[in-house]
């Protein structure tokens, strides 16, 4: 797949560069990122950060469309979505932002873009949401950015804390209105 740039009125997607290696260590210490975005693995230092950006960057195996959130008018980094197991019409999408750039809608117009693209670049038909009951903030994305839940899957994925929760699935179709 092809690297894109997407843009809304004021945020810029785009894809990872070696270059937020730093913002990205310091946004994965963040504990509410490293409790509901999970990374498993070594404690996040330098190289974990910049291994975590060149992967995302590779979008070669056509599986993953991995973006960097930034603002338009100064390039910081406010956040990260992308799509992942993208497969024969379907994928899924995550999300977190950055603790400076909470409560602006960040999340929410960032998830609506890239899935906007899913449907009428990519072509696909299903993008699916999943988040910890336990963490309504990304409820409150998924209903705004127009997914609506499906259903609860129970103690279904094992969290930061090293606990399964249960997660609302929550999704949305190119056919939607
Ligand atoms: C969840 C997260 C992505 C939301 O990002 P954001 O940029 O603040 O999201 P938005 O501003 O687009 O919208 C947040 C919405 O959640 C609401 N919200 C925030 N904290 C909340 C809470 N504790 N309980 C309920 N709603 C909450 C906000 O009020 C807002 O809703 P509103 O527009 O109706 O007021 C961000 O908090 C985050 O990165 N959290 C840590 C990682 C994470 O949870 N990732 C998602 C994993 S599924």
């Amino acid at each position: 797949m092809e690297h894109v740039e997407l843009t809304t009125a004021d945020l810029l997607l785009r894809p990872w560069r070696d270059e937020d290696a730093p913002a990205v260590r310091d946004a994965l210490r963040d504990p509410e990122i490293a409790q509901w975005n999970p990374q498993g693995g070594d404690p996040i230092d330098d190289d974990v950060a910049l291994l975590w950006v060149r992967r995302r960057a590779d979008w070669s195996t056509g599986g993953h469309a991995s973006m960097a959130v930034t603002s338009a008018a100064d390039g910081k980094l406010l956040g990260s979505v992308s799509l992942h197991r993208i497969h024969d019409g379907d994928a899924s999408i995550g999300y977190w932002t950055v603790p400076a750039a909470r409560g602006r809608q960040v999340a929410v117009r960032a998830v609506v873009r890239l899935t906007d693209w899913a449907f009428t670049d990519l072509r696909l038909h299903r993008v699916e949401l999943c988040h910890a009951v336990a963490n309504p903030a990304s409820c409150r994305v998924a209903d705004r950015a127009g997914f609506p839940a499906e259903g609860t899957l129970r103690e279904s994925y094992r969290y930061g804390d090293g606990r399964r929760y249960d997660e609302h699935l929550h999704a949305r179709l190119a056919t939607d209105r």
